[in-house]
């Protein structure tokens, strides 16, 4: 089924609320238990069968995590699958024996055993969990949810909505298109989808009401749709990016997140009661409308809140850039790359002998196809690193370094008015970033691009800190 054919069905779920009210499974010390096993869920509302997905508890979005800075996250995963699997816990600085790398960190949890996580996450935010085995699959499957962690005191707001932005790939009857890791994707843009969803809801609405302040936390969890967001007649501001604290600003660009990417907005809801806002995605060339603001017939206020919406600001260490380590990465190939040949298993090869093996990327020329590799950075823990990432593919790619945010300082040799600290930087077609970062969390970590099929097709990197 064509993306717009489901576009058509513009009354789906038309009364049904957007918000995740399942609430974990809890104890009193706020240990999770997250089992990953299938479920089935309303994707497309109720004139199509449900969808069989992959879920934490058997939901998608997964069970929201949510606990206030300070405190310890305890989450035991029970592997209900028939495959193995992991958790990775996106964008927190966390130690390395915990970041849910299967073959790299941990061993995967086998099916039928279970595996604890526990650790004090750093940085409050808005962060995801997700599949870290076969992820382009896991993940496409729905075995992701949010990782939310609160402030002390955090802006005062009406109502904290999370929202993870999904798309999926549908066959007529609602169900999954089984074609995980295709060809295509895997040397093109990833796996983009037909179907849009907001919380594992296609086109559903948000009853909303005039006055209302609302912080919206955005999570792309796609394998690989990047969303470039407008609210119609509002105007967003935006408070948080990654996880990470921004000075406040307003604006009516649409808003970028590449996938995996997060952004923290604030709305005040100034629409007429009674009236409606689409949200609308524009990043690729046809536009479409995600979901929709339905005012409610009676005001909240009658202006907007005033109060402040100021996070503390990222506790991030400086890193030094007089004494930097310098290093330069440069992603190749993929569709229309150019690149014809490159290092694969540490030998010299053509690209379409590499190409028949699945992969098609390179970072500074090697493919990034095994997880015992030599790194691609060795450097000593506490070393300040002077990163540039330049994309030479016709694709954009989000970056992700595990354990560590990278502070954005220029893209395309132009400083920014303000750095911003980034753990899921979307590179553009023949972009160039700069960031910098203090190596100060040891072990070996991932640095892959979030587009899920490049990273199984080649484009990751290990970074090595000891
Ligand atoms: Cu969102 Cu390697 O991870
Ligand atoms: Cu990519």
């Amino acid at each position: 089924m064509k993306r717009r054919q489901f576009l058509q069905c513009g009354a789906l779920n038309a009364l049904a609320w957007l918000t995740p009210t399942v609430s974990a499974k809890k104890t009193a010390s706020m240990a999770f238990e997250l089992t990953a096993k299938p479920g089935k869920i309303h994707i497309v509302g109720p004139d199509f069968p449900a969808t069989d997905v992959w879920g934490f508890n058997a939901q998608v979005p997964g069970v929201p995590i949510r606990i206030k800075l300070g405190q310890s996250l305890d989450a035991t995963i029970h592997n209900a699958l028939e495959v193995p699997t992991a958790v990775h816990w996106h964008g927190i600085r966390l130690p390395n024996a915990m970041d849910g790398v299967a073959g790299l960190t941990q061993a995967a949890i086998q099916p039928g055993d279970s595996f604890r996580y526990q650790f004090v996450p750093p940085d409050a935010g808005t962060y995801w969990y997700h599949s870290h085995v076969n992820a382009y699959e896991q993940v496409g499957r729905g075995l992701y949810g949010p990782l939310i962690i609160e402030e002390a005191a955090p802006p005062k707001v009406d109502r904290d909505l999370v929202w993870m932005i999904d798309d999926w790939r549908l066959r007529d009857d609602a169900s999954i298109a089984n074609d995980f890791g295709a060809g295509h994707d895997r040397s093109h843009a990833g796996r983009i989808g037909n179907v849009p969803t907001v919380n594992g809801r296609f086109r559903d609405i948000i009853k909303v009401r005039t006055g209302e302040r609302i912080r919206l936390r955005l999570i792309n969890a796609s394998n690989a749709r990047n969303f470039a967001l407008s609210f119609g007649d509002l105007t967003p501001t935006v408070i948080a990016m990654d996880g990470q604290a921004v000075t406040p600003f307003a604006t009516k660009e649409p808003i970028v997140i590449g996938a995996a990417g997060r952004v923290d907005l604030i709305l005040d809801m100034s629409g007429d009661p009674g009236s409606k806002t689409s949200v609308v995605d524009s990043f690729y060339r046809e536009p479409f409308d995600l979901t929709k603001f339905v005012y409610e017939e009676n005001p909240l206020r009658e202006s907007a809140l005033q109060s402040s919406i100021d996070l503390p600001p990222p506790n991030i260490p400086e890193p030094d850039l007089q004494n930097a380590l310098v290093q330069e990465v440069t992603i190749a190939g993929g569709a229309m790359g150019g690149l014809r040949r490159a290092k694969f298993n540490g030998e010299w090869v053509g690209l379409r002998e590499i190409a028949q093996q699945g992969y098609v990327w390179a970072l500074n020329n090697v493919v990034g196809n095994r997880l015992d590799m030599p790194p691609l950075m060795d450097v000593k823990k506490g070393r300040s690193i002077r990163l540039t990432i330049r994309n030479e593919t016709a694709f954009p790619h989000p970056m992700h370094l595990h354990g560590h945010h990278m502070k954005l300082l220029s893209i395309n040799g132009q400083g920014l008015s303000e750095a911003r600290w980034l753990d899921s930087p979307l590179i553009l077609p023949k972009q160039t970033m700069e960031f910098a970062f203090v190596a100060d969390n040891p072990g070996k970590w991932l640095f892959h691009c979030h587009a899920l099929e490049h990273h199984a097709a080649g484009l990751g990197a290990l970074v090595n800190i000891t």
